[in-house]
């Protein structure tokens, strides 16, 4: 006897069905949506799209993605050919490879997107999944300075034009460096690690267990100065601050609220970002509806990944998934009505004869208008069973030929 193969999707995927009118699930609708208002915001500002292969040398991700996208969530094997390669778990070293291959023909900076499926072999739960569309945005070829504030309002612009604002959401934002600099001038940069697990973390951890991981090897006072710097203590928070004055691209975040005063945006030491490669400022944001707590997206500045394909270039840019942001729309309910402008006409052929009329007039006639079609060609069952067939399937019109 045959066996029966399971009909559900690998673990961690998603299938996308065509229509959620009969199956409230995340549907190819919804998702094309959310990828063409991406696609929309971003084309018009000169934004323009590359993509590349979902296999990638594995060594790309191991040497530079960190411990945990290099490791044990890459999903990795030997090819027939003995090569090591491997499902991409992010575009960003790809991207790389791709602008270090024609370094000198490419005209820089760049602002190239692109929206990438990725693998990660997470344990599956709400907002992580095994495989996942990305958002990628990136801008090559300048310093740190007026790019980091581009950046930041195109972060701000991709969410209003979701329909979204303050009550949504909130950006928020840090610089490694600064944060590295003020470890420094504590003499905490020795305890650097256990001091980034804690403030990555802060919104998870309570003060009891926040204390008990630090005390591993800080003494009470300073643990002390870490709890009011992630708490934003008014004095520890302005030292913070004066240290970030020492870095040009504070200079014109400054004006963030005064450019997108409909939105938040929060300068905080306890956004860290867990990939290896950034530099400089890394960014986040967050839901606030509270079902939603995941960040949506995560991407900062990354000055020395080029180096891994022999060049050199400033870059900085983001990742955005499809999962957090279904979440995010569903949750605010910020999906447009897809049916409200869909107008779909039955064709009822009452015979083999009507085909002619309808393939040749009637349906090009339809499409000219704008409109959506459906035939139906049970020419032996009653009017009124294939009407309501026709209606179930969303015809508010009906054209008997
Ligand atoms: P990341 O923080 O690893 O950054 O991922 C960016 C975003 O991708 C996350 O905030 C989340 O929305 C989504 N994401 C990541 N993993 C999963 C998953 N398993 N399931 C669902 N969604 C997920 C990067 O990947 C960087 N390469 C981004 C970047 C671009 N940095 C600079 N340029």
């Amino acid at each position: 006897m045959l066996s029966v193969l399971p009909s559900s999707s690998y673990k961690g995927t998603r299938d996308f069905y065509p229509d959620d009118s009969i199956l409230d699930t995340y549907d190819f609708r919804k998702q094309n949506y959310i990828f063409e208002t991406w696609k929309k915001t971003l084309t018009k500002r000169g934004f323009v799209q590359y993509d590349s292969s979902i296999i990638e040398n594995a060594q790309i991700y191991i040497e530079k993605s960190g411990e945990e996208l290099g490791s044990t969530q890459l999903y990795s094997f030997l090819d027939k050919g003995g090569r090591l390669v491997a499902l991409r778990p992010e575009m960003t070293p790809s991207l790389a490879r791709l602008v270090a291959n024609k370094f000198r023909e490419l005209k820089f900076p760049l602002r190239w997107f692109s929206i990438p499926n990725c693998f990660r072999y997470e344990r599956p739960q709400k907002g992580r999944l095994r495989e996942h569309w990305q958002l990628n945005v990136d801008i090559i070829g300048l310093l740190a300075g007026e790019v980091e504030l581009e950046l930041l309002i195109l972060l701000g612009d991709l969410f209003k034009d979701f329909g979204a604002d303050k009550r949504h959401f909130k950006i928020m934002y840090n610089h490694r460096q600064v944060l590295d600099n003020w470890l420094k001038s504590k003499n905490l940069f020795l305890q650097k690690e256990l001091i980034y697990k804690v403030l990555d973390n802060w919104y998870k951890l309570d003060i009891k267990e926040k204390t008990e991981i630090l005390s591993e090897s800080l003494e009470s006072s300073e643990i002390q100065t870490v709890l009011n710097l992630g708490n934003h203590e008014p004095q520890a928070f302005l030292e913070y601050q004066k240290i970030a004055k020492d870095f040009r691209e504070f200079d014109f975040l400054k004006n963030l609220d005064k450019l997108q005063p409909d939105l938040e945006y929060e300068f905080s030491p306890t956004i860290i970002r867990g990939i290896a490669y950034y530099t400089g400022l890394v960014l986040e944001a967050f839901d606030k509806n509270p079902q939603n707590s995941r960040a949506l997206f995560g991407g900062g500045r990354y000055d020395n990944l080029l180096e891994l394909f022999g060049k050199s270039a400033p870059a900085i840019g983001f990742g955005w998934g499809d999962v957090t942001m279904h979440e995010f729309l569903s949750g605010h309910n910020l999906y447009p009505n897809f049916n409200e402008n869909l107008q779909k006409v039955g064709i009822l052929a009452v015979s083999e004869e009507s085909l002619i009329k309808i393939f040749k007039t009637i349906i090009p006639n339809l499409i000219q208008a704008g409109k959506i079609y459906e035939i139906n060609y049970e020419y032996s069952r009653s009017e009124n069973k294939r009407r309501q067939t026709l209606n179930k399937k969303g015809c508010k019109e009906i054209i008997l030929v």
